[in-house]
């Protein structure tokens, strides 16, 4: 079998998407290893689950950094870069990254996004879809790009909205799709990187500290 590619996972707050993923990552098919879990929140509840399953964790905290994001996303760079990362998945990850970040991990950055793209980019995605009285909700996993929520779609989930549904009855629902949706997605991406990547290609070089 290929060897898996080093997944890092990014989070800020309860990691529910996250511990699908590991959840996945145990089979030993599975495309991806975890090899770091990172969070911009100390207190993430995420943080634990994951060291709970033995996965390596790290806080980043943001707030020291001020309007600093480059700054901050060197130090989430370096971490990452010294864990051997290949892969990110950001999941629930709610600091917006700079073009600088994304660059740096062009075509290894996937996020999960709680609505059908291109539809409701941003936030407050299940009100906008109840507002416009949209018969369908859903999730999607895609490539990050500059743009915020812009990058190429891997794969979507949908659930019918009733018209009884709260926004937060419609987020639950979702939920339990970006749970099936985000393992599924990342493999996807997983193998497209292995698809394309040179036979004998080192890993990228360690980082120097920031
Ligand atoms: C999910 O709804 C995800 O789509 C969005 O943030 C939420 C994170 O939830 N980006 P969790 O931390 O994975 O439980």
């Amino acid at each position: 079998m290929t060897q898996p590619l080093n997944l890092g996972i990014m989070i800020s707050g309860r990691g529910s998407n996250m511990e699908s993923i590991l959840a996945a990552a145990e089979s030993p098919e599975y495309p991806a290893k975890p090899v770091l879990v990172l969070s911009n929140r100390t207190d993430s509840l995420g943080l634990l689950k994951a060291r709970e399953r033995g996965i390596a964790t790290m806080a980043i905290d943001h707030k020291p950094f001020g309007k600093d994001r480059e700054a901050f996303e060197r130090h989430l760079d370096a971490a990452l870069r010294d864990a051997g990362v290949d892969i990110i998945a950001l999941a629930g990850f709610m600091r917006i990254l700079t073009p600088w970040f994304v660059d740096r991990w062009a075509g290894r950055l996937v996020n999960i996004h709680p609505s059908l793209l291109p539809k409701y980019k941003g936030l407050h995605t299940h009100q906008r879809a109840i507002d416009a009285g949209d018969q369908q909700g859903g999730c999607s996993v895609h490539w990050v790009s500059a743009e915020v929520d812009a990058g190429s779609v891997i794969q979507k989930a949908r659930v019918p909205i009733a018209p009884e549904d709260t926004a937060e009855q419609l987020a639950a629902k979702v939920l339990v799709k970006e749970h099936a949706l985000y393992p599924v997605a990342l493999a996807k991406a997983c193998q497209q990187i292995l698809k394309n990547k040179p036979k004998n290609k080192k890993r990228p070089a360690k980082s120097g500290r920031p």
